[in-house]
């Protein structure tokens, strides 16, 4: 029998504690108030704002070394953001979200845990968990999904993982930072109800069960008043949920001295910030009280003792070895969603000889979205490369046809020559404004993020990178740069153009990570070496805090001279297969951190292709490579569509495994999927003055969906296996009184000729109810793996929370009998059964 229940709090907690899962070292314990007595006031106020941008104050005469904390949250970027020290780059939230598994979420913090030691890092800035209320927020992909009790199970397993693993994680951002747009002074006006059972939610199973040792607070203010100041810090986090770590502002997020009276502990990036002197003044003036600020230095004490930082604690040791790469690849099989599917998958490589791949980012593939969250891995294998290992005897043709690339990219580094080295590369050298050498590096890359890290960026005049390019095709290209500032290219000792580049709205992020490109035309010829010089000067930045920050790539923009082009050759190449596998997706300038998307749809002509190659051939398996939803207006033609998310560095090799049958599509939607932006429900992220009204309540994705009575693309909890299932016998517990929980059980048959998975989806309703709820929520489910021909029943364990409503300040039992519904998605939930509430 596989018994399937959610993790219990014991099971969860990972605090270095005993096995009752209580805190080994809390904020009371007797040694680190011995600590806290000697430290002066200066001391203590300078550990509550970060030492630089990824550090804390380290203070020797206590034992106390800094700490490090690194992004997250899909891998584990380490001090640098630097090819020359490379990352494990995991499949995106929604990938993880997914698969429905709070095991692999569970090894996913593992592998970040290891990662992050291997990295020198204490503390990961993830998960990320904030809700999918509406598909167009720019971070979708980085979050989990658009219900609560997913999220939250799956972000408590990601805590816990990573924390049994020695390394603290942190649920961000707390709370309701679920868009992108004015990001850091959007006000969120939302009701305590929606606040309690969605958003708060969300996190509530990550600190009150896995006992997160950080959180992070939000940018945004909710219901008037900025996250680092809110009173949510308290009420609930600490007071009722017994939070007892750290809550780490997000990059700039603490705004004012008065903040210090609020339960926001440490405040980063750092040296310069709201606090420090300014706050020390206000402890002597009596306008903040020293018990407040030893609340926090004892908090961070505690968390050092934790991760190791602390002389005296051993912290926790890790235990749990995850093979990174390995991991990478199964994680998404196991979160990829096969949302319809003719039989034409799977498909044995011997039964092909001719295999069109189509597509921008079958060669260029997304394995992450943009922004903190971006990693720079070692390698990336793209569905081309995994198609042409997976399939040694089909002749295999990729054809790009249509450009989805916005902006410049890389330079390869095979074509580079570092002029002083020899070696492949770049040489960049650092001059102040007087012209004087300051720094220079050796680098494999044209693309180069100074975030943190030895490069000083707050002296620099010039940035000068040199390398001999020896380009492996001849043509017109055009050579450029992104940044925000002013470059000049040198070509063979000549100037080909200089050009500035200006911020494209005042929002930081956006301009830092996903910056506007400029670029020129030059000749060139396969073979013939390019000298090639860009120097460049950097705009000043707006905010103090990311004057030391610098992002500089230059590289190629795309040939789309001639779009129609590039369809009709794709559809030719297509004409002719056996099999046609279609790449469709997005680039880094639609899914991002620091913007929204203004459309579901796929960027470029990419819609267009997709008609003109399923025209060509229906034997098409079309595979979506975008973090969130896209519309796909042509989805009814394809063969199979298979939605991939970002697939993470191993991205390819999965997604062959899963054309192959090797791995069974292991996903189910973990958010609606909409056919097309008009018909999504709640999708405005729009500030107007300044505030975005949550008025849909507790309404968000499928409970708005099913409230609309609207029919998305492919429903929530939607997915297909390669096996066929059978699901009968649904028992339930008779009654259930608040704090108790009710057993559902079901029988599970496996009765396809393959292994498989299944999900278990319970939900509830409640017809006839005195309060407003949603037609039906998710309140429990269980992955099961059965071979073929096998069954077992399956227990999911609903607590009796799962039926309350948030009423008048309190958690309210409507008694009575609520239903429950088994079945595979939102939409298809054959078996019932009922459950009594009693008083
Ligand atoms: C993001 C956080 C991230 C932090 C540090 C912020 O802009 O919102 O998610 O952890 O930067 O990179």
């Amino acid at each position: 029998m596989a018994n399937t229940t959610t993790p219990t709090d014991t099971e969860l907690a990972a605090d270095g504690g005993t096995a009752t899962g209580r805190p080994a070292v809390s904020p009371d314990d007797p040694r680190l108030l011995d600590l806290l007595q000697r430290l002066t006031l200066e001391q203590k106020v300078q550990l509550l704002t970060g030492r630089d941008f990824w550090t804390s104050w380290p203070i020797e005469e206590i034992g106390l070394r800094r700490m490090l904390f690194s992004d997250g949250p899909s891998g584990v970027r380490g001090e640098t953001w630097d090819e020359r020290s490379p990352s494990l780059n995991l499949p995106s939230g929604t990938a993880l979200s997914a698969a429905w598994d709070t095991s692999i979420a569970r090894r996913y913090g593992h592998a970040s845990a290891v990662e992050a030691r291997r990295k020198g890092v204490d503390v990961v800035l993830g998960p990320t968990i904030n809700l999918h209320r509406s598909p167009l927020g720019g971070r979708h992909f980085e979050g989990f999904s658009e219900d609560p009790l997913l999220t939250a199970d799956l972000a408590a397993a990601y805590v816990a993982g990573a924390q049994e693993n020695g390394v603290g994680a942190t649920p961000k951002h707390y709370v309701a930072n679920d868009f992108e747009t004015e990001r850091f002074t959007a006000d969120v006006v939302v009701s305590d109800r929606a606040l309690r059972e969605l958003y708060l939610a969300a996190f509530e199973k990550s600190v009150v069960e896995a006992r997160a040792w950080l959180v992070m607070s939000a940018y945004n203010s909710i219901n008037g008043t900025t996250a680092s100041e809110n009173d949510l810090l308290e009420t609930p986090l600490n007071s009722e949920w017994g939070f007892d770590g750290v809550v780490i502002s997000d990059w700039t997020g603490v705004r004012s001295v008065d903040s210090a009276k609020a339960s926001q502990d440490l405040a980063m990036p750092g040296p310069v910030g709201a606090w420090g002197d300014a706050l020390v003044t206000a402890v002597q003036a009596g306008e903040v009280s020293e018990e407040a600020i030893d609340r926090k230095v004892l908090r961070i004490l505690t968390l050092a003792a934790r991760v190791g930082a602390l002389e005296g604690f051993e912290g926790v040791r890790p235990t749990f070895v995850e093979d990174g790469v390995a991991f990478a690849r199964e994680a998404e099989a196991a979160g990829a969603v096969l949302v319809a599917n003719d039989g034409i998958l799977p498909v044995t490589p011997g039964s092909v000889r001719r295999i069109a791949v189509v597509g921008d980012n079958a060669d260029r593939a997304r394995t992450q979205g943009g922004g903190s969250a971006t990693v720079v891995p070692e390698s990336v294998v793209s569905p081309i490369e995994g198609i042409r290992e997976a399939f040694p005897d089909a002749e295999v043709t990729w054809s790009v046809g249509a450009v989805v690339q916005e902006g410049v990219a890389e330079l390869p580094l095979a074509e580079l020559t570092n002029p002083v080295t020899g070696e492949p590369g770049v040489h960049v050298s650092f001059l102040d404004e007087a012209g004087a050498e300051i720094y220079t590096e050796e680098r494999r890359a044209t693309s180069f993020v100074y975030i943190g890290g030895d490069a000083p960026v707050t002296s620099l005049g010039e940035f000068v990178a040199t390398t001999t390019w020896t380009p492996s095709v001849s043509g017109r290209v055009r050579l450029g740069f992104a940044s925000i500032g002013e470059a000049t290219f040198v070509v063979d000792g000549d100037e080909l153009f200089t050009a500035s580049v200006a911020a494209e709205g005042d929002e930081l992020g956006a301009a830092l990570l996903a910056p506007p490109s400029e670029s020129h035309p030059l000749d060139v010829e396969a073979g013939q070496t390019v000298d090639l010089t860009v120097r460049f000067r950097k705009a000043k930045a707006s905010g103090e805090s990311f004057d030391g920050a610098m992002m500089f790539t230059f590289g190629l923009d795309a040939d789309d001279s001639d779009p129609q082009a590039l369809i009709d050759a794709a559809a030719a190449e297509a004409a002719d297969a056996d099999l046609v596998v279609l790449v469709v997706g997005t680039n880094s300038k639609v899914e991002s951190e620091g913007f929204d998307r203004s459309t579901l749809a796929l960027p470029g002509r990419q819609d267009d292709l997709a008609r003109a190659v399923l025209a060509a051939n229906p034997r098409t398996v079309a595979v979506v490579n975008a973090g969130s939803p896209v519309e796909l207006p042509w989805r009814d033609d394809a063969a199979a569509v298979l939605l991939t998310w970002f697939g993470g560095q191993e991205y390819g090799h999965a997604l062959t495994d899963l054309l192959t049958g090797l791995a069974e599509p292991g996903g189910r939607l973990p958010t609606t999927w909409p056919a097309a932006a008009a018909d999504v429900p709640v999708i405005d992220v729009t500030p107007r003055d300044g505030v975005v009204a949550y008025d849909e309540g507790i309404h968000v994705g499928y409970r708005a969906w099913l409230r609309a009575g609207t029919e998305p693309a492919w429903p929530f909890g939607h997915g297909l296996g390669y096996t066929t299932w059978q699901q009968s016998g649904i028992r339930v517990s008779d009654t259930v009184s608040a704090g108790g929980v009710v057993t559902v059980s079901v029988d599970v048959a496996n009765t396809g000729a393959r292994a498989g998975k299944h999900v278990v989806q319970v939900y509830a309703s409640r017809p006839e109810s005195h309060v407003d709820r949603p037609a039906r929520w998710l309140v429990g489910f269980a992955p099961v793996l059965l071979d073929a021909g096998a069954s077992a029943t399956v227990e999911v364990t609903v607590p009796a929370r799962a039926f309350a409503d948030w009423r008048d300040g309190a958690w309210a039992h409507e008694p009575g009998e609520f239903t429950l519904h088994v079945g595979t998605s939102v939409a298809e939930l054959p078996l019932t059964a009922t459950t009594e509430v009693v008083g």
